[in-house]
């Protein structure tokens, strides 16, 4: 086992030595490129050697024109080509390293195009309640270059929400940024989560799971419309029934003080006459004036009844 070990060691160092005998200059390792939010960037990890050395790395871009260097002589392992680059372009990038001089070989990457190859981060979500409605608003993760509609078309949102606590999830496909969560319940805490859709299958980061508790309902329930209406409704007509038997009875009972007897023409006549005569003269203090009292006998005949059933007030 032991041995094996120092063999490899061996080994190891032997292609080290012939490495730096041959004066190679190793290529940078795991080169891959990256596009996020339609930026293009390439990555690569430094060359895998014992020592340390200060390692340099140039990456080109090929355009039209063939490759020209955008990153030279650089110690950095990435390369941004976002600004030297178009969206719907097609492009190859290539890096090497460089060392006092010497430079590696070229490691070449395929051909991209960024609108087909970018990634898509999260969108931003916020949640609003109001009413007993939630409402997501959702903003487009910002791009590097353009806007996403401009780069997409018409794309949308997966929109994923669940009671809090809850496992099951339900779903929404959206094309608007604005969406009304459906079928919410007053009170509840909701959770939602969002994916942008483009490219007819691909779908962005999801975003941070959002909750909110969904505010109360001033709305009205139909059923309690309806009963509003039916005690509404049963007031007024109690309220009529009362009035109508409170004017009945008054009704009645001025009647019974005061009987329906028309005053017979004669007895009007009199009584008009009296009160047109003159007002009895102011009374002397000490003198007693004595009034005239006079009967007054009112004899009513019935119309509907026999003469001799007469009546005396
Ligand atoms: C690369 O940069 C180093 C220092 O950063 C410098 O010494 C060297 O001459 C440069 N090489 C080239 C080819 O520009
Ligand atoms: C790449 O873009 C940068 C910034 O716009 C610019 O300075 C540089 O000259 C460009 N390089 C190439 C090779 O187009
Ligand atoms: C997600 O949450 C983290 C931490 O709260 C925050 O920094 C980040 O901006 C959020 N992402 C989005 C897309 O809103
Ligand atoms: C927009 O969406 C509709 C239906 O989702 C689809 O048929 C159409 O091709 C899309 N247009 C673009 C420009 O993506
Ligand atoms: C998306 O659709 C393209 C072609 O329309 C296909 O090549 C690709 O495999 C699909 N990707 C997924 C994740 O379904």
């Amino acid at each position: 086992m032991s041995a094996f070990i120092s063999f490899s060691v061996v080994l190891f160092n032997i292609i080290g030595v012939i490495t730096v005998l041959s004066e190679n200059v190793p290529v940078p390792e795991n080169v891959r490129v990256i596009s996020i939010n339609l930026g293009l960037v390439l990555e690569w990890d430094p060359p895998q050697t014992t020592n340390n050395h200060p390692f340099k790395y140039t990456a080109e871009l090929k355009g039209w024109r063939g490759y020209d260097p955008v990153c030279q002589n650089s110690s950095s392992l990435t390369c941004d080509f976002t600004d030297n680059v178009t969206i719907f372009g097609s492009y190859q990038l290539r890096v090497r390293t460089e060392l006092d001089g010497e430079t590696s070989d070229w490691v070449e990457t395929k051909q991209v195009a960024v609108d087909k190859i970018t990634e898509i981060s999260a969108p931003h979500v916020e949640l609003r309640s109001n009413n007993g409605q939630t409402e997501v608003d959702i903003t487009d993760p910002p791009m590097k270059r353009k806007n996403l509609r401009d780069v997409f078309g018409n794309i949308s949102y997966l929109i994923r929400f669940w009671k809090k606590g809850e496992s099951n999830k339900v779903k929404l496909k959206r094309e608007q940024s604005r969406v009304m969560l459906p079928k919410v319940k007053p009170l509840e805490n909701y959770c939602v989560e969002v994916e942008v859709l483009y490219l007819k299958n691909k779908t962005s980061q999801p975003s941070n799971m959002t909750c909110l508790k969904n505010s109360p309902s001033n709305e009205t329930e139909p059923w309690l419309i309806a009963v509003m209406l039916l005690i509404s409704f049963l007031v007024v007509l109690v309220a009529v029934l009362l009035i109508f038997m409170a004017v009945w009875y008054s009704y009645k009972g001025y009647r019974i003080v005061f009987p329906n007897d028309n005053l017979p023409e004669h007895l009007k006549q009199y009584l008009a006459q009296r009160s047109q005569s003159p007002a009895p003269l102011p009374i002397h203090e000490g003198t007693h004036l004595k009034e005239p009292i006079h009967e007054l006998m009112i004899y009513e005949k019935k119309l509907n009844s026999s003469q001799d059933n007469q009546q005396i007030i």
